[in-house]
């Protein structure tokens, strides 16, 4: 069985496996290496390339890497510089991520900023790699629905796909879901969820610079490139809502406004009602504005308690709501990937594209509530092809920057919902 073969089907040979901690190999005798090229050679992609060779070592496994792209070879380099390894791999460009594509890798890292994450992830499945995506994965209804049907796809091809919503590879949230699951604080009833804090960085564009390297460079600041924050950073805190909840809101019903933020065109906060049927209603808050009251969290109201998502403030959850204690490192970015590989080694491989594609949804039917004005459902994004907001999708788009034909959008201006009085 050659190495390959053998990332896909080794579910009887680790069967025993210590996860981690301990010594054992989890990919046994001929696959102790892996493969992995890296997509979007930032900040988040550095760090989940670090994160991943951690993850390799709690297993006993060594990393190879096999390709680094980016939009700019400038990225690549530094990243190739850091870990040591051949500048020869790095590949640059809108279209340097087909290349990654047609190596050798096993798993592949993207983390682009999400607006091409959906072409990006879909050129992965069926090159037949295993995926590791940073969160949001779209910025539009059209985005997010591949994810979820390429996600199908994965799994009917046994690929592994873990996302950056690394809350669900953090004990403590592990730890209050298993105990509301059990009953800890009844049925949910309600809840908050915030991320509130400062504004994030902008740049300006260079003097004569073509508008896709300015928007790549400048991405948290556009809409069409980020999804805006409430879909950015705030797709955090709606996971959460919809992994403890157990499924998505039915409509969404909120506004947001601009009000400091240089550059680009996304609002600086929003409100929005969520409901999610059955009179569960969770209110969602983000901001991107400094020297107001910062809260990151979630708050979940039951029947006969309350708690933080991540059990914050807490004791510990007596019996029977404890969680058996399992194995894990304390860094959820380190955690995931280690969930990652141990799914593939075992032959039962994760897969988060629903999760994540859902939850990148919901922050998208949040935002279009807040931009038009209007009442959002689910069914509008989701299903109802007549709706004015299913086929809602950005410009410019990925096929924009591989063909060289990107417009920026207008600058310091936003939505403005409803008409003028
Ligand atoms: N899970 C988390 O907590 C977390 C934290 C930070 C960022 N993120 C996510 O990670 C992603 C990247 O964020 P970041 O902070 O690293 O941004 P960044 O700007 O530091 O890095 C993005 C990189 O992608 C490159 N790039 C852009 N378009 C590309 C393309 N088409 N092909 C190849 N490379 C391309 C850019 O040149 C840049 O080097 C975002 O989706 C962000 O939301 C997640």
């Amino acid at each position: 069985m050659n190495r390959r073969e053998f990332i896909k089907t080794t579910s009887a040979v680790v069967s025993t496996a210590t996860l981690f901690g301990g010594h054992e190999k989890l990919f046994a005798a001929g696959m102790d290496n892996v493969k992995v090229a890296l997509v979007g050679c930032g900040g988040r992609g550095t760090g989940a390339l670090g994160n991943f060779h951690e993850a390799a070592r709690h297993l006993n496994m060594k990393v190879e890497i096999v390709a680094l792209a980016d939009f700019f070879m400038s990225q690549a380099t530094k990243v190739a510089e850091k870990f040591k390894v051949p500048k020869e791999l790095c590949l640059a460009g809108p279209t340097a991520y087909k290349k990654v594509m047609a190596t050798d890798a096993d798993i592949v890292l993207l983390v682009t900023p999400p607006n091409f994450r959906p072409v990006h992830f879909e050129a992965a499945i069926n090159a037949g790699k295993h995926v590791f995506m940073e969160k949001p994965v779209a910025v539009d209804p059209p985005g997010a629905r591949k994810i979820i049907d390429v996600g199908e796809l994965a799994n009917q091809k046994g690929l592994a796909v873990v996302a950056g919503t690394q809350r669900r590879h953090e004990n403590s949230y592990l730890e209050t879901h298993f105990a509301i699951n059990k009953g800890a604080i009844g049925p949910i009833r309600n809840a908050k969820v915030w991320w509130c804090g400062g504004a994030l960085w902008y740049r300006e564009r260079h003097p004569g610079e073509d508008d896709a390297s300015y928007l790549v460079r400048n991405w948290v600041n556009f809409t069409e490139m980020s999804g805006d924050h409430i879909v950015e950073q705030h797709v955090h805190n709606l996971d959460v809502a919809n992994w403890f909840l157990d499924r998505y809101p039915k409509t969404a019903l909120g506004f947001g406004d601009r009000v400091h933020r240089k550059t680009g065109n996304q609002y600086d906060f929003f409100s929005i009602d969520y409901d999610y049927g059955d009179g569960v209603n969770v209110h969602s808050m983000c901001r991107q504005i400094n020297g107001t009251y910062p809260r990151i969290s979630e708050f979940f109201t039951g029947t006969t308690g309350s708690t933080f998502g991540s059990g914050q403030g807490k004791e510990e959850f007596a019996t029977p709501y404890k969680m058996p204690p399992k194995p894990h490192v304390k860094n959820p970015y380190v955690q995931e990937h280690i969930n990652l590989l141990d799914s593939i080694a075992r032959g039962n491989p994760l897969n988060e594209a629903k999760n994540v594609g859902t939850s990148t949804m919901t922050g998208i039917m949040g935002r279009i509530s807040a931009y038009t004005g209007q009442m959002i459902r689910w069914s509008d994004l989701m299903e109802n092809t007549e709706s004015p907001f299913y086929n809602l999708a950005m410009s410019p788009s990925p096929m924009d920057f591989e063909k060289g034909t990107v417009k920026a959008p207008e600058e310091e201006t936003a939505a403005k919902p409803g008409k003028p009085s």
